[in-house]
């Protein structure tokens, strides 16, 4: 694809894989932004052990020679270097929002795993505040009843995600996306929610035509 936006999302994901150091231990994310970041990185022919937040992803990377572990089990890894991943919105507050690709259970555990987070954007990404649609994973046991209790969700029409959850998405208002990430959090049969607080990202990395500019996380 040759528009703008996907040449932002590679530049922004050649900055990234520029980060990443031999022997280290990386979490790959979901889209089509970090489809770029997997490119970029195994072009560095880095030893490296990877682990991937969904299928795709998973295969993509392994076609391309690089190394993926499974994230499941007691000999998995415990803690990563380093996880890159996009978003679907970055807001000025620090708060980005993920879960577009139907990924995020996946991509919080990830990000949360490693020491240092760096999210990749095209600047179209950049927004004054986080709007809804919020993505939700759900549990599919009960998943009509808490749409039904959530009120202001709607379930996608997609197949369920590699972990057996429904997808569906928040569109009530997002005044404070701490408080709703709270409610939504102690919601019985929200899995996880695309919210992901400014503390739990390290960078935030923009590719803004041929450049990239770096907007330091709240963990930075
Ligand atoms: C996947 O579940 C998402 O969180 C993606 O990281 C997000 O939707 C960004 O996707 P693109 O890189 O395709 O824009």
């Amino acid at each position: 694809m040759g528009s703008a936006a996907e040449h932002e999302k590679r530049v922004a994901a050649a900055a990234a894989a520029e980060l990443v150091e031999n022997g280290m231990s990386v979490g790959l994310g979901t889209g089509s932004t970090v489809a770029h970041f997997v490119v970029a990185l195994a072009a560095r022919r880095l030893e490296l052990r990877c682990v991937a937040t969904s299928p795709a992803t998973e295969s993509a990377a392994r076609a391309l020679g690089l190394d993926i572990l499974p994230f499941e089990g007691d000999h998995a890894l415990a803690r990563l270097d380093l996880a890159v991943d996009g978003a679907d919105q970055v807001a000025a507050n620090g708060w980005v929002v993920k879960g577009g690709g139907g990924a995020l259970t996946r991509e919080k555990v990830v990000a949360a795993a490693a020491e240092r987070f760096v999210v990749i954007v095209s600047a179209d990404k950049l927004v004054e505040r986080v709007a809804p649609p919020i993505p939700l994973e759900l549990l599919a046991f009960g998943s009509s009843s808490t749409l039904d209790r959530l009120g202001h969700a709607r379930r996608h029409e997609s197949p369920p995600t590699p972990d057996g959850g429904v997808l569906a998405d928040w569109l009530g208002p997002v005044a404070d996306p701490g408080a709703l990430a709270s409610t939504l959090a102690s919601t019985a049969g929200v899995v996880d929610h695309g919210l992901f607080p400014p503390q739990l990202v390290s960078d935030v990395l923009v590719g803004r035509g041929d450049t990239v500019e770096r907007i330091p996380g709240g963990r930075s």
